[in-house]
């Protein structure tokens, strides 16, 4: 049982697309609030009616190519936006935020995938962020052939997300990489059925907040 007289906690799901984060986000943000603490859930890119905007220009496709720079000076602007505006915020108010994705995907898509340098995240990073990070964040890992198949049958793919498999497989390589590097990850297996992730997630919640 999570403690009602926690102040709030910053919470972060991450994962390659398909892996079902959304059902989980909702379900961490239940768990919150039955324990009795006030919580919201948020979204990156996006959070906020700029980035939201910001969010479309990231998704849609131009006649211009978008530059992987450019993907993350509006990455950051955006999640500028949403930290000042919404998740601290909240948390001042002693809520709980609970985003599906955040810094990692940066770290993860930008990096990783695209191919631009760490230390220059690192710098945007810190430059923007100071300090600020997730208190705790779940990576829900699946193979990308599995993750993969969900997405062809469920949605319209946006422009991240008709990048080939190899660029997916090198975001959960980098994801399980900065798992290691970080106490505040775990990792959760996501080719597990629905009712054990949420288990597993549900024991993460209960040890260490
Ligand atoms: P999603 O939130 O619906 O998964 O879609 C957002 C897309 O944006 C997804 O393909 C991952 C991508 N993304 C990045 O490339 N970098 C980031 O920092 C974030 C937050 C998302």
């Amino acid at each position: 049982m999570i403690h009602s007289t926690q102040k709030g906690k910053f919470i972060t799901i991450e994962g390659i697309e398909g892996v079902g984060k959304s059902s989980n986000v909702n379900f961490i943000a239940n768990l919150i609030q039955n324990a009795g603490n006030e919580v919201i859930v948020t979204r990156e890119p996006g959070g906020t009616p700029i980035a939201e905007a910001i969010r479309g220009i990231l998704l849609s496709e131009f006649e211009e190519t978008t530059l992987a720079e450019t993907e993350l000076l509006l990455l950051y602007a955006g999640r500028l936006q949403h930290v000042e505006h919404v998740i601290k915020p909240a948390l001042n108010q002693g809520k709980w935020v609970v985003c599906d994705r955040f810094t990692d995907a940066t770290y993860a898509y930008q990096g990783a995938g695209r191919g631009i340098a760490i230390e220059k995240i690192d710098e945007i990073n810190r430059w923007a962020m100071g300090n600020f990070h997730p208190d705790l964040t779940i990576i829900l890992d699946a193979p990308v052939e599995a993750a993969f198949e969900r997405i062809q049958k469920n949605r319209n793919l946006d422009r991240i997300e008709k990048e080939k498999m190899s660029f997916f497989e090198k975001i959960r390589q980098q994801y399980l990489q900065m798992a290691k590097q970080s106490e505040r990850y775990y990792v959760v297996d996501a080719s597990n059925p629905l009712a054990a992730v949420q288990s597993t997630i549900q024991n993460i919640l209960k040890d260490k907040l």
